[in-house]
């Protein structure tokens, strides 16, 4: 296992669109790997996608479940993830590790079904809400090329801080 190097905005590749994972096999469990190591060398991260390490497949970590009182499903895994439905909507604010200056107020969907592959390609489902909720969808936006920056609210709604956390 070993911590990757994150992208961190400007940088372009963050806009690619990342393809969908047809293989099962022990490169992929390599690459989990390589994000749950990553992911936990930042205390406090919730989510991670494949993309922001320069992998440009559809995968995504996402751990809310240090955050207290909170429903949560622990570390997921997602693999070719898909929203399902969505219902109610909340602005909440959000951090990414490739936006390490900034946090930003954005509306996601408070509560949200839905379908991924684990990490053997069997097809699991989920209904997620929250904070939870929030974190699969912006990490879900990574793999169509978007930030929360492409998400704010308003030009206001953009807040600069000094350490990430
Ligand atoms: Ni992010």
């Amino acid at each position: 296992m070993a911590v990757r190097p994150v992208l961190v905005y400007s940088d372009e590749r963050l806009k690619q669109v990342s393809a969908t994972v047809t293989e099962f096999n022990d490169g992929l469990r390599r690459l989990i790997a390589d994000m749950e190591e990553t992911l936990r060398s930042f205390p406090g991260c919730v989510g991670l996608a494949a993309p922001q390490l320069n992998h440009f497949q559809r995968i995504v970590i996402v751990d809310v479940s240090a955050r207290p009182d909170i429903p949560h499903h622990g570390c997921l895994i997602l693999i070719n993830p898909e929203v399902v439905e969505k219902a109610g909507e909340a602005v909440g604010r959000e951090g990414c590790l490739s936006v390490p200056d900034f946090t930003g107020n954005v509306a996601r969907a408070e509560r949200i079904h839905m379908r991924a592959q684990d990490s053997r390609g069997h097809v699991q489902n989920f209904d997620c809400e929250g904070f939870e909720a929030r974190a699969i969808q912006h990490e879900l936006d990574h793999l169509d090329g978007f930030l929360f920056l492409d998400r704010l609210v308003s030009r206001r709604d953009l807040f600069r801080r000094k350490h990430y956390k």
